[in-house]
């Protein structure tokens, strides 16, 4: 890794000293737990991929931040992982997709993937009606991002966005069926049963860890869609494409850091995952 910067050179790039090897894991990277939501989509998808995790849990939430701290706090996280010789980076977070994959993209030299693009396909492929609901943090609403990506993809689409910041901390917490959780989810939720959405894209990876209650508030005729199950296809065929599938026989391997905090995110991701996780480390991040 080296951050030194070169003429021609886009400012911060992240380079890592070797090619990438099929045999490398894939790094994941969310301002806490939400990204684990990412995380098990793609194990399930890619079970013989190693993989490492990043939830930056001394600095959530994302989604409240300007986009200057986004993207730096973005660019802390990437510098990290690719120092762990990734072969491809999944941004698991929703926030940094909307804000600051372009410039994660230009500096980082292994694929970066986000969230943005495959959750806008999926839920555009899912609605019947042409009516999508997008819910997400402060930031993703406000830079419009998955309006832009699925008007692109269809015609005609009536597309209604709503901030739901409270989500985050409550899925931090845990509070996966709490009543507390349910109260929040219908105030918030509320108005969009006028609106005859069919599909409701789930715009922040938090909220996976919660859908059986936002389901719930919503009711059964309306899809949701989670874009880490969408991502995990698309990191597979890109994986595919390039030829980095990994090929040893070894037994994968996980290793999970955070910047703080690790006692309760290693209660909630095991809660999450179903399973012990053995290898949790806190660490911090070096800064640009
Ligand atoms: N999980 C993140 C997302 O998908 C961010 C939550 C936050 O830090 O505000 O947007």
């Amino acid at each position: 890794m080296d951050f030194n910067r070169q003429e021609n050179e886009p400012p911060f790039t992240i380079r890592h000293s070797s090619p990438a090897n099929a045999d490398a894991p894939i790094g994941i990277f969310d301002s806490g737990v939400g990204g684990l939501t990412v995380f098990r989509a793609l194990e399930k998808r890619l079970p013989n991929e190693s993989l490492i995790y990043l939830g930056d849990t001394a600095r959530i939430p994302y989604g409240t931040r300007s986009k200057e701290t986004i993207e730096r706090y973005a660019l802390e996280d990437a510098a990290f992982i690719q120092a762990k010789n990734v072969k491809a980076i999944v941004i698991a977070c929703n926030t940094v997709s909307s804000v600051a994959a372009h410039r994660l993209r230009e500096a980082c030299e292994v694929p970066v993937l986000g969230v943005i693009g495959p959750g806008s396909r999926r839920a555009v492929q899912q609605s019947r009606n042409g009516r999508v609901g997008v819910i997400g943090t402060e930031a993703t609403i406000a830079s419009g991002a998955y309006e832009k990506a699925m008007m692109s993809l269809r015609d005609g689409l009536k597309i209604i966005s709503r901030a739901c910041p409270l989500l985050v901390p409550l899925a931090e917490e845990g509070w996966m069926e709490h009543p507390v959780t349910r109260q929040v989810a219908t105030e918030y939720l509320e108005d969009f049963r006028h609106t005859e959405i069919d599909t409701l894209v789930l715009g922040c990876t938090h909220y996976p860890i919660l859908k059986n209650v936002i389901q719930q508030v919503m009711g059964d005729a309306v899809s949701l869609i989670d874009s880490g199950e969408a991502v995990a296809d698309v990191v597979a065929e890109r994986l595919c494409a390039e030829g980095l599938m990994r090929q040893s026989a070894a037994p994968r391997s996980e290793q999970f850091y955070v910047t703080d905090s690790a006692r309760r995110f290693r209660k909630v991701a095991e809660y999450f995952l179903g399973r012990p996780i053995e290898s949790l480390e806190t660490i911090e991040l070096g800064q640009l």
